[in-house]
């Protein structure tokens, strides 16, 4: 059940903590005073991501923070943690995220971000914590009749199963809050996070080829790869290339921190778009990466890519009037943070 606590007052449990939003969300949440428990079984990221939060934020902060592996789909051990720990609030980010690796294993996707999330609501509810934050994603927009999207956008039929199982949460979380009015769930809705802490510590670290437009145009630029392969430029865009909202990740992280706030105290169930507004295309990302490190980007252009929309970009004024949230950093603010971090840890935490 949602109360109104002071951060230092407030135990945050985040799932799935070690990884790329994660991590940088969990310095945040240190840095403004929160407790933070993170259980993680790093199937997609390494613990030394928790090490380097630790390096960020300092030694006093560093006690607040206690890391546990496992998997969230285990009531059991979900169950010893809110016995052990006092938890107040949970943000959910486990769960798995490769677009293309969800339509050839869609059992595996289904079960694990349904699973966990199940068996995260049903012992929050056994404990009396009523309180979650959920990683949701621009995807349940679809191909969009209209920009920009604002949170009153029609969801779309998802194209892969990965798109369907966020979908799908946010629909389960909306009824569980419906049917239970002492629940207060909020649905943050990321465009495209990019970038990394400025300290160059943490980052986004993909394993195998990334998927992503970003972690791979910062492996061409630091060598590991020959050319960006842009995925066509006959889309109806000013350079026929795709357009995303790209968001600074620190400036998605201080999103969940805004929402925390805005929450406390709070319930019911409230949708908000996390993005900046403004829509860049992949030759314009590329041409700042290049502007980033100092050397041209190399790329090739690729036939589409099946399931890519043309260009989509959010309408963040709602996240701004009720949260008094807005993104910080541009786009080129990201491709220097995002070389600071790939330049610094060319092989990511492997290094
Ligand atoms: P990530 O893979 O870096 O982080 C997810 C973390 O969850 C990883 O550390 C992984 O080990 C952990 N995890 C997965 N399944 C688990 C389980 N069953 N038990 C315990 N831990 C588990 O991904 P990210 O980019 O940080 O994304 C975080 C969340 O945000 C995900 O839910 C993702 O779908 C969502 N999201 C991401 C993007 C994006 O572009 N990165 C966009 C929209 C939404
Ligand atoms: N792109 C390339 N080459 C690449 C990778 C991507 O040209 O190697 C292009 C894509 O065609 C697209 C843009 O770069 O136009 C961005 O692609 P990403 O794969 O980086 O991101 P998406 O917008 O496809 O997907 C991301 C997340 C999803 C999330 C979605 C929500 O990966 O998890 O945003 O909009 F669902």
């Amino acid at each position: 059940m949602s109360q109104e606590k002071a951060p230092q007052d407030t135990c945050v449990l985040v799932t799935g903590g070690a990884g790329f939003i994660g991590s940088h969300t969990v310095v945040e949440l240190l840095e403004g005073g929160y407790e933070v428990v993170v259980v993680d079984n790093l199937c997609n990221s390494s613990e030394k991501a928790l090490d380097r939060v630790d390096q960020i934020v300092g030694e006093e902060a560093s006690q607040r923070l206690t890391f546990i592996r496992a998997d969230v789909c285990d009531k059991d051990a979900l169950d010893a943690i809110f016995e052990e720990f006092p938890i107040d609030r949970v943000i959910h980010f486990a769960g798995l995220k490769a677009v293309g690796e969800s339509v050839s294993k869609p059992l595996e996707y289904y079960s694990n971000n349904l699973g966990s999330t199940f068996a995260l609501l049903e012992t929050m509810r056994a404990h009396g914590c009523k309180s979650i934050i959920f990683s949701s994603s621009a995807t349940v927009y679809g191909d969009p009749d209209e920009l920009p999207l604002t949170e009153a956008s029609p969801k779309k039929n998802a194209t892969n199963p990965y798109g369907w199982t966020k979908w799908m949460i946010e629909q389960i979380l909306m009824d569980v809050a419906k049917a239970d009015p002492e629940w207060d769930v909020v649905l943050l809705r990321y465009f495209n996070p990019i970038g990394a802490h400025e300290s160059g510590l943490i980052g986004e670290d993909p394993k195998g080829i990334p998927n992503n437009l970003l972690p791979y145009v910062a492996q061409v630029a630091v060598g590991k790869r020959e050319a960006v392969h842009v995925f066509g430029d006959d889309y109806d865009t000013p350079d026929g290339t795709g357009v995303r909202d790209y968001i600074h990740v620190v400036d998605l992280a201080r999103g969940h921190v805004a929402a925390l706030a805005w929450m406390n105290g709070r319930t019911g169930c409230e949708v908000f778009n996390l993005g900046t507004g403004n829509g860049t295309s992949v030759l314009q990302i590329i041409k700042a990466f290049g502007e980033a490190c100092g050397h041209e980007v190399p790329y090739v252009i690729d036939p589409r890519r099946p399931g890519d929309v043309t260009a989509n970009y959010a309408d963040c004024t709602k996240a701004r009037e009720l949260m008094g949230w807005e993104a910080q950093f541009d786009i080129a603010d990201m491709c220097r943070d995002s070389w600071n971090w790939q330049s610094h840890n060319p092989d990511g935490y492997g290094a």
